[in-house]
């Protein structure tokens, strides 16, 4: 009962978009009718600016630790209601039930998530994948490395197994949810951060 309920909490939670709610108000847009018509930090500070984008970033990273620490409080230390509710939490981020299931990629909720659950294996990834988008200016290069790269951490560190399947599950529903940026960095019509066609 509680995965049930920690899920639905999760998903629920996750589907505030805070990217959408954000951008309408600042600019009175749909941030899915622009740019790269994600939902998430990176499009805000394509179409909207730097302010906004943070706010979003970090809103979306915020859902996701609510949603861990809930859970975590719940559970009194069984890892699967935590490990439900984080995933919940990137599930309505992707697909969020208040906006017509069109959301974003899941990113900084799963950061969220992850960070949480497993901090040092998430701040490893999350500072490979900045070092990785300063040199090549390709958000989603980053972002892909960085979902790969927390369950390997997490593996090596040796974190409870549904936690590792949990960074697995959702490195795959990420690079599904790339899988347009992939086919444009395969062509080299990625979009990189700062430039003119960004
Ligand atoms: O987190 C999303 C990022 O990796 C890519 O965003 O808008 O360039 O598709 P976008």
């Amino acid at each position: 009962m509680i995965n049930f309920l920690s899920i639905l909490v999760g998903y629920l939670l996750g589907s505030i978009s805070f990217s959408y709610l954000i951008t309408k108000k600042v600019a009175g847009i749909d941030i899915r009718q622009h740019g790269s018509g994600n939902a998430g930090a990176t499009n805000t500070l394509r179409v909207i600016g730097k302010g906004p984008a943070i706010l979003v970033l970090l809103l979306d990273a915020f859902k996701g630790v609510a949603a861990v620490l809930i859970f975590a409080g719940l559970s009194a230390g069984d890892p699967m209601p935590t490990a439900m509710a984080g995933l919940g939490a990137i599930l309505g981020h992707n697909w969020p039930v208040f906006f017509g299931f069109k959301g974003g990629k899941g990113v900084a909720t799963t950061i969220g998530v992850l960070g949480t659950i497993s901090f040092f294996p998430t701040l490893y990834s999350v500072l490979t994948a900045i070092v990785l988008i300063a040199i090549t200016r390709y958000v989603s290069l980053g972002s892909l490395i960085l979902l790969v790269m927390i369950p390997v951490f997490m593996y090596f560190r040796h974190d409870p197994s549904s936690y590792i399947i949990l960074g697995i599950i959702v490195a795959i529903l990420g690079i599904y949810r790339h899988r347009e940026n992939v086919k444009r960095l395969l062509n080299g019509t990625e979009r990189k951060l700062g430039s003119k066609k960004s």
